[in-house]
């Protein structure tokens, strides 16, 4: 299986074939996501969050990204993979712009970048998509804004405010963007969007009406994450409760003797191990 591109994904759209969507942030989980057959990752700054910690995105350098996205292509090599430009590196000058967009694309193996914003961005878009670098738009609730816009709440829930997320979309779409993630958008102004643009529309929070979901790993499957109780949010499984009791018998059975058992030793006369393999 080769990874999807740019015109493939147009033609899903058109196709009405909605595209899948998670996020990734290493080898482990790029290489699961890949077996069970998403058409994208995304390496989302989330990794904040869910990997690293932190109680936002805001703290995520460059750096960290191009680490986890180098990680993660090396256990996807077959998927179409989007890193996220970190906060504060697509506004400056384009020049400055363009060099983490090479950093991410060079040293971290992403096929796209994608950036949060509206009509402020555009330049950047327009810059980045010119130098052959796929951009994926991302309104509605930006994270990196949250300061800005006081909390996590729900957007284009009123006629206004609906007409700064379609007009902000259409911009995105002139700019060049191939698809646009709508973050925690009321469901009628994300459907208006998806039938105005002909470029997809990738929703998490934004109901049923997108050309595609996302969503965050951790979430999915239930791992330590912060976040998976909310409403936008389903569970597929549940591996952290299978981890958690994994390391718990682990622990139990050190504790009490029965691990190390006698298939589990060497003795002094048994034959020298050639490799790894032979263990
Ligand atoms: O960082 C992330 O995971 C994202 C998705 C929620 C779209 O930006
Ligand atoms: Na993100």
């Amino acid at each position: 299986k080769k990874p999807l591109n740019v015109v493939k994904i147009s033609k899903m759209k058109q196709q009405q074939d909605r595209l899948t969507m998670i996020t990734a942030y290493d080898y482990p989980s790029a290489k699961l996501a890949e077996e069970a057959g998403v058409d994208l990752i995304l390496v989302g700054d989330s990794l904040g969050n869910v990997v690293l910690g932190y109680d936002s995105t805001i703290p995520v350098t460059l750096d960290d990204m191009v680490y986890h996205s180098r990680a993660t292509a090396r256990g996807a090599q077959n998927t179409f993979i989007v890193a996220d430009m970190p906060f504060m590196t697509y506004h400056g000058s384009i020049d400055e712009t363009l060099k983490g967009v090479r950093r991410l694309m060079q040293e971290g193996h992403a096929h796209a970048v994608k950036m949060e914003g509206g009509l402020e961005i555009v330049p950047a878009v327009k810059a980045i998509v010119q130098s052959g670098v796929p951009v994926l738009g991302h309104i509605g609730l930006t994270p990196q804004s949250v300061n800005t816009i006081g909390g996590y709440r729900v957007q284009g829930k009123d006629a206004e405010d609906a007409k700064r997320l379609m007009n902000e979309a259409k911009a995105l779409e002139q700019a060049g963007a191939f698809a646009v993630v709508l973050e925690l958008v009321a469901e009628e102004t994300a459907a208006a969007i998806t039938r105005e643009l002909s470029i997809p529309t990738i929703g998490i929070g934004a109901g049923r009406q997108c050309d595609g979901q996302v969503l965050v790993f951790h979430d999915v499957v239930k791992y330590a994450s912060p976040y998976m109780e909310k409403r936008f949010v389903k569970t597929f499984a549940d591996v952290g409760s299978q981890i958690r009791e994994g390391i718990e018998a682990y622990v139990n059975e050190v504790k009490n003797g029965a691990f190390p058992a006698e298939n589990h030793v060497f003795k002094a006369d048994e034959g020298v191990s050639e490799s790894l393999d032979s263990l």
